[in-house]
């Protein structure tokens, strides 16, 4: 069943941390032309089906002490590789890690367990299989996914471990943080590694009083705090259509408070969040001798979110939450009723609740004010510096003070695509012949690493006689740390143009 927002959002693996969805854009934010400019290129269907592009593969790699044998899947970058054993969410004092330790609050022990060390490498079973991916989902495609071997990959969610979660959290909740790898494309909130939390509560409707489910989650959803938020949700708990009840499940009253207890809790999250996102900003405006009476509109408004009906393979019914952030609508998180097919895998068919994901990097932009993603992996003191001490006091949180900014120098690079048919080669996402955006965009992050900023399309164009298909990229150099030279820039140019045409056989013009 495909929901409300049509086939596009139906057939993207994964939300979180990678808006797919368009905001209404407010003009004048840099943060929010920033979030606005990361929608995901739409999946075509036969993507899976693309052939292995060249990658130089060593026979085995090492990931966090583990040796795993490669295989022609194999499509990883040694920079990639390299980042498997950052962590940064469990590195004190970093945003990430502040993020994670906020969300972990609202869900509380001993309820929910907390696994913050599971490694990176799972297997395509895992990943797609075990959630109801089905077999030709474009996610899966080498084009969008870090593949050790056909069978291995660099999990690109968090849900990848919910089904092993569901047979040993024995609590009935789990939180799970981790780093997520996906394959992407070069922007200020695109990184091929990022970080997400995955949540879920679950019942045993054989061990609740009475057997009565619904009684037992609705007692607990009366356990729980209020908040003051605006919250709109114009949707029934579930539709026939748009958001199906797994009727041979789960009763509509089971269902429904299933539900109200997952609202609840997530709105509980999001309160928490974007009410130390406000006292930061009012901390800094007060160390700089702003009163009260200076408070913008935008401070002094009501948090307001809103919940959307979604699709996901491993849930049903199944939603977003939006929050209404300067003017626009921010997705922020994933979740739904889960898939009983998930807890069967488990052993645990008489389980029952909800999970939820979220991108942590997202949210740390908005708490921290961090206007671009790369930061995050900055090792810089003007950085790292600025969120001392603040991992054991939350108080102490201020919204990011960029350091510099320096002149970005703008290259373009002009090739034709390898072969001669009007389907050699489609951008953005949707696949032709063995061309793929992401490709590029890979060869760009090997070559110049964190020296760009981003990676745009700005000409394509297909010969009328030949129907050969020529595309240019801008590609827009600009470090964060210091100013690039004209010489250093022209190299690494110079460098990339070559492994472009190396790399993916395309010709340049
Ligand atoms: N795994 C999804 C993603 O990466 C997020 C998500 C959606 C997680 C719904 C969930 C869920 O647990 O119920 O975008």
């Amino acid at each position: 069943m495909i929901g409300p927002r049509g086939l596009a959002a139906a057939l993207r693996p994964c939300v979180c941390g990678r808006p797919s969805t368009p905001f209404i854009l407010q003009r004048g934010s840099p943060l929010r032309s920033l979030l606005v400019r990361t929608l995901r290129a739409p999946y075509s269907s036969d993507a899976a089906a693309s052939p292995p592009a060249a990658t130089r593969a060593p026979k085995t790699v090492e990931i966090n002490g583990k040796t795993y044998a490669t295989d022609p899947w194999f499509n990883i970058s040694p920079t990639v590789l390299s980042l498997t054993s950052r962590k940064l969410h469990l590195q004190k004092d970093h945003p990430v890690a502040i993020t994670r330790k906020i969300i972990e609050s609202v869900f509380p022990g001993p309820t929910y367990q907390y696994y913050n060390e599971i490694d990176p490498v799972v297997s395509t079973h895992e990943n797609f299989d075990s959630l109801g991916f089905p077999p030709d989902h474009p996610g899966r495609a080498r084009s969008d996914t870090y593949y050790i071997n056909k069978d291995t990959l660099l999990r690109t969610h968090t849900s990848a471990h919910e089904v092993e979660l569901f047979r040993t959290a024995q609590s009935g909740g789990f939180l799970i943080s981790a780093d997520v790898y996906r394959r992407d494309e070069v922007d200020r909130s695109h990184y091929p590694v990022f970080h997400q939390m995955e949540g879920a509560r679950f019942w045993d409707r054989n061990k609740v009083p009475n057997g009565d489910l619904a009684a037992a989650v609705r007692e607990d959803l009366a356990r729980l705090p209020t908040h003051n938020m605006q919250v709109e949700d114009p949707n029934p708990p579930f539709h026939p259509d748009r958001n199906p009840l797994q009727a041979e499940h789960h009763t509509a009253e089971e269902a429904s408070a299933v539900a109200a207890h997952l609202k609840r809790s997530l709105e509980l999250m999001v309160n928490e969040i974007f009410s130390r996102a406000k006292a930061a900003a009012a901390a800094a405006k007060a160390q700089q001798g702003q009163t009260p009476a200076a408070e913008s509109e935008a401070d002094s408004e009501p948090l307001r979110v809103r919940w959307v009906e979604a699709y996901f393979p491993f849930t049903s019914p199944s939603w977003e939450l939006e929050v209404f952030h300067e003017g626009a609508w921010l997705e922020v998180l994933g979740c739904g009723v889960s898939k009983q097919a998930l807890h069967a895998q488990a052993g645990a068919p008489s389980q029952v609740g909800w999970a939820f994901g979220i991108g942590l990097e997202r949210v740390a932009m908005l708490l921290f004010r961090i206007p671009d993603i790369r930061l995050f992996w900055s090792r810089d003191e003007r950085f790292l510096g600025q969120f001392r001490g603040a991992g054991d006091d939350w108080s102490r949180i201020r919204p990011f003070v960029p350091f510099s900014k320096h002149p970005p120098c703008w290259k373009d690079v002009s090739f034709w695509l390898r072969g001669a048919s009007a389907a050699g080669g489609n951008v953005k996402g949707v696949a032709g012949a063995d061309w793929h955006v992401n490709d590029l965009m890979e060869v760009v992050r090997d070559v110049a690493g964190d020296s760009v900023e981003d990676v745009r399309l700005v000409d394509e164009f297909t010969h009328p006689a030949t129907g050969r298909r020529s595309l240019c990229y801008r590609i827009n150099y600009r470090s964060l740390e210091r100013t690039l030279t004209n010489a250093e820039t022209n190299a690494m140019h110079e460098r990339v143009v070559r492994e472009l045409a190396e790399r993916l056989g395309v010709e340049i013009r």
